[in-house]
């Protein structure tokens, strides 16, 4: 007795209904955070410590949500983020969120560890669709610098290196499961060998490098031209390091708490980098996202007023494509960009440019 896609409303219904639809493997890899869970659970709750300070007599007939990213526009500040293993919760994977993503004019990170194959997503955008490529570094850097050539020859328009998993986090949740689906489910990764006994993640991550350091950047700036942003950055003093390192961006993420356990949220370290950043006049120097729990277009605009250009969006989308296909996905964008333009309204705003710190109460967030 599953709700209709119709009788979704927000993206939170999704996850409802995909939770009884998909298959208990490929639940327990979606949903599953670090260790308690507490910096999963916390990277949604975060947000409800931020008050709005709204204006009022705002003329907010037309709101105009159209952003750039890396420099690329797109009709709304938030983005598909990389998710391994799409073809747990769909048999079509990825290029399900490529073709929602051009319908709603929405940019789309494509996973290293992808179920289709990195052309399979390329050759399923259309038009002038703008993609990026989220890369985890292999110990063999020739594999690693062919991924990114090809990625860049491709018209990959951003490189975004994950730099908060040198090894998986322990997701229990999916080591119970055991994972039967992943042979199937995986694009081959080269020097890759699967275990099986250890849940999904554990199983396809054998191959990243953890002894990938600042050194690194140079390396990768000289072989690739795309914008280099670092994911996973979780303090003001690597935010620094990125701007030091010549980045053009950094997303201030905890892996939607797959990761360390105990980490802060996002949306916590943008409040405390960006104030920094501008004591240093650095804020213009670099562009900062955010990802992790973000469920609400209140949630985006909360993070655009702190500073953010946008926010990566993750297990939403992979719940829609789940439980009802790419019909979901549109309707979960489309339900996102609907709350979006109201609350816009509501705050007093009618583009993203209008978002500043003034319209956000933080101090929630430090009182602890
Ligand atoms: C991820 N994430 C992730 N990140 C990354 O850099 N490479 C990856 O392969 C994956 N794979 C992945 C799989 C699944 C199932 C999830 C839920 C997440 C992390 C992802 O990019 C992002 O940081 C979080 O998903 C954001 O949090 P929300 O939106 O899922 O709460």
């Amino acid at each position: 007795n599953m709700p209709i896609l119709e009788q979704c409303y927000n993206l939170l219904d999704f996850e409802a209904v995909a939770k009884h639809v998909m298959k208990r493997t490929a639940w327990a890899y979606y949903s599953s955070g670090a260790d308690d869970e507490i910096t999963m659970r916390e990277n949604h709750s975060a947000f409800h410590k931020i008050w709005f300070r709204p204006r009022i007599l705002i003329d907010v007939e037309h709101v105009d949500t159209s952003t750039t990213m890396l420099g690329d526009k797109c009709s709304i500040p938030f983005y598909v983020t990389a998710t391994a293993l799409g073809k747990l919760g769909n048999p079509e994977g990825e290029v399900v969120l490529t073709r929602a993503a051009h319908k709603h004019d929405v940019i789309q990170m494509i996973p290293t560890l992808a179920s289709c194959s990195f052309d399979e997503i390329v050759d399923a955008k259309k038009g002038d669709q703008i993609q990026w490529l989220q890369l985890y570094v292999n110990k063999n850097r020739d594999v690693t610098r062919r991924i990114v050539e090809h990625a860049e020859k491709r018209g990959c328009k951003g490189l975004f290196i994950t730099v908060d998993a040198p090894q998986l986090g322990r997701r229990e949740k999916d080591m119970r499961s055991k994972f039967e689906d992943v042979g199937t489910s995986v694009q081959k990764v080269e020097n890759d060998n699967v275990d099986r006994s250890q849940g999904a993640a554990r199983a396809i991550s054998s191959f990243i490098d953890p002894s990938l350091s600042w050194k690194d950047i140079a390396y990768f700036q000289s072989i690739t031209k795309m914008p280099i942003v670092l994911k996973g950055v979780q303090r003001v003093e690597d935010v620094i390091l990125a701007v030091e390192h010549g980045c053009a961006g950094v997303v201030l993420s905890n892996h939607g708490g797959r990761q360390l356990d105990t980490a802060p949220s996002g949306i916590e370290v943008l409040a405390e980098v960006m104030p920094e950043l501008r004591k240093r006049g650095m804020e213009n120097k670099i562009e900062i996202y955010i990802d992790g729990g973000i469920r609400r277009a209140t949630d985006i605009i909360k993070a655009l007023c702190l500073g953010a250009k946008g926010v990566g969006i993750g297990r939403p989308f992979l719940y829609a494509m789940s439980a009802y296909g790419e019909a979901g996905v549109n309707r979960a964008m489309q339900l996102l960009k609907d709350e979006f333009v109201m609350n816009m309204r509501l705050i007093g705003a009618n583009k993203v440019e209008d978002l500043n710190p003034s319209m956000v109460d933080t101090r929630g967030l430090f009182t602890h």
